[in-house]
């Protein structure tokens, strides 16, 4: 048997839409594995009942197909679903790295990252790299034009996930067909602000560049109390908040050392709007860990 630890991850950062995403020290998926001569699958754990156990309808099950791996495979799930936070790509890329050390199938994480994709696909609808490749490579990743590149990054960060759901499909729904030359330069300029950020591990240029003028806004309509949320994580000392994926989960950006207050103020944000939520107090983490 084998088991993996595989991380939550936040994708898009604001101004990368599809193409930036982090790994977070926390929450993770735990996947084991063992050999079987079909695949089947167990899951536990939180959201669990919202999981399909069907390998035709679980993103491990695809997983397993592409691999040609069957296996027994237990999800216990700490990334909840629709939450924002790569659920379903924690486990597609914890069940690559776990299948392809139990056949010895020999693909590297880079190789892993499309294979992990297409089993996201099946539950997404579309096979983004974004999340699955974090979650397999750690650190900050960025997906462009099929390139994946990576750098560590020691950041600080809050994720807080307030029992609201929102469907990746509805908040796909709401981003504009295209952007104006403004929208589009302010873009590129934080976008490109916030990966320097990432380089330096500056929590204040990462907050500063993560500013997106084009779907973020569209998205923030979605979760109730972003605009509080918002105001209070940054006036306890967050230096960027944006949706974290396709929320509803809003993830801060702050020193370390501030974490514990921005993660009271985004709580006590949602509180005041009436919705419960609980916050991680995280920041940008390894990939994917095997245990034999
Ligand atoms: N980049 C994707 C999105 C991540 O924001 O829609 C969620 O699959």
């Amino acid at each position: 048997m084998l088991t993996v630890r595989a991380p939550a991850t936040s994708a898009n950062l604001g101004s990368g839409f599809d193409v930036f995403g982090v790994a977070l020290e926390a929450p993770a998926d735990v996947i084991r594995v063992e050999r079987a001569t079909e695949t089947t699958i167990e899951v536990t754990g939180a959201g669990s009942q919202y999981v399909p156990e069907d390998p035709e309808k679980n993103t491990v099950g695809a997983v397993a197909e592409a691999l040609d791996a069957p296996a027994h495979v237990r999800i216990d799930k700490g990334v909840r679903p629709s939450s924002g936070l790569g659920s379903s790509a924690a486990s597609a890329a914890g069940a690559a790295l776990a299948l392809n050390a139990l056949y010895d199938r020999g693909l590297s994480r880079e190789e892993l990252v499309p294979v992990a994709a297409e089993g996201e696909a099946l539950v997404s609808g579309t096979a983004h790299s974004d999340n699955v490749a974090p979650a397999l490579l750690g650190g900050f990743t960025v997906v462009a034009d099929g390139r994946i590149t990576r750098v560590d990054a020691g950041i600080g960060l809050v994720a807080c996930l307030p029992e609201l759901t929102v469907s990746t499909r509805d908040a796909r729904g709401v981003v504009p067909a295209g952007a104006t030359m403004d929208e589009l330069v302010a873009t590129v300029g934080n976008a490109a602000t916030l990966a320097i950020g990432m380089a330096r591990e500056d929590p204040e240029l990462v907050g500063a560049g993560m500013d997106d003028p084009v779907v973020t806004p569209r998205r923030a309509a979605l979760v109730e109390g972003y605009d509080r949320v918002r105001e209070a994580a940054l006036d306890a000392g967050a230096s960027g908040v944006t949706v974290s994926g396709a929320g509803p989960t809003l993830l801060a950006v702050c020193r370390r050392a501030d974490r514990r207050a921005v993660a009271a103020a985004m709580v006590d944000g949602f509180d005041d709007v009436g919705v419960e939520s609980r916050a991680y107090r995280t920041a940008v983490g390894d990939g994917a860990s095997l245990y034999r």
